[in-house]
């Protein structure tokens, strides 16, 4: 039997997902599709080359007698209410990063669905899904550069829009490495430091660009995350775990190198949707296997609560260029892998 998807939002990822599940995934079918703008929703459906029910209302989407499980990809403060409605109405729903904007946000996620008393939720978080990443943390677990000390790590975009502010830089960027990072070193952050060199000549007015976000994590590892959304030559995500006997790096994506008038070139990605394709596409196949078998194992609202406890502590030291204290409070049983 497919599993019948209802998806809200019909932007970028929207419209991926959409055809993803439509086209390369098995398993699932798209049945309902919800925009804010209904011309989105009617073009992610002709895109895919499905027929779908349109709503306006996401909440329509989640009653629907005939939507199995959602997907959630509006935009960032729509998530914790959908999320929310979901889990109300017994139905998987798979959401979108941040799993809410704050740490309480995601708090009231995790008390809702403690108390349906199962998973229900999988947050958008793909990296630990994508081989480079996989690759990099069976190198640390199989002890082959010791443990790890120190990590270089940057996010690069080459550029954002006008509406995008020196706080998504945590909320909606760095979120991914907030989880990947706990994830790859099977660790926690004590503390986080945020500074601001000299900005880019190319950031917008509300946008300090670049920042380094620099933690110390449970174990004592330290971690110094590059944000640089402006850097204008493509899409560029770095990862370099300096261990006792050896450095490992997060492959890069395979692109053919050239030696052409007097230079050696290898084309760098300059969409987030090609960096990580593959990983999205594992990512969702888990989520709908998953939600079939009655059991979720990808990333969780506890996931989602930590990454944003993080990042919330992230914000403060951006405000105050201080050390910040990170107390994650511990995982409960219910939330064991
Ligand atoms: N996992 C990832 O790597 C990844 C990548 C891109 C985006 N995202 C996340 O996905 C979400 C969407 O990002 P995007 O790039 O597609 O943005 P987008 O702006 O392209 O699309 C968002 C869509 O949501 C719609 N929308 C907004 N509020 C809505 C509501 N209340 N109900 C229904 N639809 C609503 C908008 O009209 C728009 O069509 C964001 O939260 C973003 O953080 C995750």
């Amino acid at each position: 039997m497919s599993l019948k998807l209802g998806v809200i939002g019909a932007g970028a990822i929207g419209k991926e997902h959409i055809r993803r599940c439509s086209q390369v995934l098995q398993g699932a079918t798209v049945v309902a599709v919800s925009d804010i703008n209904t011309d989105n929703a009617r073009a992610a459906i002709a895109q895919a080359g499905i027929q779908a029910e349109v709503y306006s209302d996401g909440h329509e989407v989640i009653k629907a007698a005939d939507v199995d499980a959602i997907l959630v990809t509006s935009w960032d403060p729509t998530h914790e209410e959908y999320t929310l409605a979901a889990i109300a109405a017994g139905k998987p729903v798979f959401c979108e990063k941040p799993l809410a904007l704050s740490a309480a946000g995601c708090r009231r996620i995790v008390d809702a669905e403690m108390k349906a008393g199962r998973r229900l939720v999988q947050v958008g978080f793909m990296r630990p899904y994508d081989e480079g990443y996989c690759a990099l943390k069976q190198t640390i677990d199989s002890d082959q550069i010791g443990l790890p000390l120190m990590l270089h790590c940057a996010h690069r975009n080459a550029s954002v829009d006008e509406h995008y502010t020196t706080e998504m830089a945590i909320t909606n960027t760095l979120i991914h490495e907030l989880d990947v990072l706990r994830w790859l070193l099977n660790d926690d952050y004590r503390s986080v430091q945020v500074r601001f060199p000299r900005a880019s000549r190319h950031a917008h007015a509300r946008l300090k660009d670049p920042q380094i976000v620099m933690f110390e994590t449970q174990k004592g590892t330290l971690i110094d995350v590059e944000i640089f959304v402006n850097c204008r030559y493509g899409y560029d995500i770095q990862c370099e775990v300096v261990g006792e006997t050896g450095i490992a790096r997060l492959p890069e994506p395979s692109a053919v190198q050239m030696r052409k008038e007097a230079q050696l070139a290898t084309a760098i990605l300059t969409d987030w949707k090609d960096r990580f394709i593959k990983a999205y596409d594992v990512e969702l196949q888990a989520f709908i296997n998953d939600v079939k078998a009655g059991q979720l194992h990808g990333p969780s609202a506890w996931d989602g609560y930590a990454a944003s406890v993080a990042a919330d502590a992230c914000l403060q030291a951006q405000e105050s260029g201080e050390k910040v204290t990170i107390s994650q409070p511990p995982r409960p049983a219910f939330y064991d892998r």
